[in-house]
């Protein structure tokens, strides 16, 4: 049977991905994103349907919310993304603020808004995945710490949505190249590296990650919820 799927940030990297992943499984699908010409030209491209919604805006988060069919089944809060590859100069605590403010808003505050609004409208039995980072596990200054805080408010929703048969978990992908992510940032050497961190010596792709995503929606997947799962390369083991 068809399900509804709701992708943020659907239109690049990961979130596309996801969004090709279950258009493939025979799935509707809605992506979001702030900028309309690239969600118009993807939801094109895929064939799903788009949405503009930014959300860290709860007045447009409550208006994607309203807009939805009444009910969907999975929720992949994937919007988010690194705003701070900069150095604040030393003693500017203004801008250090500004700077930390804005990387809690892009990942951890788009998750919180966008599940708080469209919980209602997740059918019983469904799915709400988080993309984290293997940053949360690292350090990495004000990105790494919203990854982290995004893993700890997944509790809160996996305890809270856990009756009604829904899970939440989060997806912490390592180094994923074919992505806006980097902004034109990324070094060769800090490529490379990332690279060899790997023990299955390569990037990560977009499709790593969005397999891993189709699973956790998947009915083999129903009493796994309240995790963090790593898709890394084994740049960073668990025991
Ligand atoms: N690539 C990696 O190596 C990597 C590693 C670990 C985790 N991640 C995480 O994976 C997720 C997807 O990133 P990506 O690598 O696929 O990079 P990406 O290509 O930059 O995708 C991020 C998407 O999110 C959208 N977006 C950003 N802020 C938004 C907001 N406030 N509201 C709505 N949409 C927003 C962007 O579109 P608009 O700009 O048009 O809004 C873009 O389509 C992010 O959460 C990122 O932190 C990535």
């Amino acid at each position: 049977m068809s399900r509804t799927i709701v992708v943020t940030g659907g239109a690049t990297g990961i979130g596309r991905a996801v969004a090709e992943r279950f258009v493939a499984g025979g799935d509707e699908v809605v992506i979001t994103g702030r900028r309309p010409d690239v969600l118009e030209k993807a939801a094109a491209d895929l064939g799903v349907r788009a949405m503009v919604c930014d959300g860290t805006d709860p007045v447009q988060v409550q208006r994607l919310a309203d807009e939805l069919p009444a009910q969907f089944d999975v929720l992949v809060n994937n919007a988010g993304g690194n705003t701070d590859f900069s150095e604040p100069e030393a003693g500017d605590l203004a801008q250090l603020r500004a700077n930390w403010l804005a990387n809690l808003e892009a990942n951890l505050l788009t998750a919180v808004l966008t599940t708080t609004a469209l919980a209602p409208k997740i059918a019983d039995g469904g799915s709400v995945i988080h993309l984290g980072s293997i940053a949360a596990m690292k350090g990495r200054g004000s990105y790494g710490a919203s990854k982290a805080a995004l893993a700890t408010y997944n509790l809160d929703v996996a305890t809270e949505l856990g009756p009604r048969g829904i899970t939440s978990n989060v997806v912490a992908p390592g180094f994923t190249a074919e992505t806006e992510f980097f902004q034109g940032q990324l070094s060769d050497t800090r490529r490379a590296t990332l690279i060899q961190e790997t023990l299955t010596k390569r990037a990560g792709t977009p499709a790593d990650i969005a397999e891993t995503i189709w699973y956790l929606a998947s009915p083999g997947a129903r009493y796994l919820t309240g995790q963090t799962l790593h898709v890394n390369g084994g740049a960073l083991t668990t025991r």
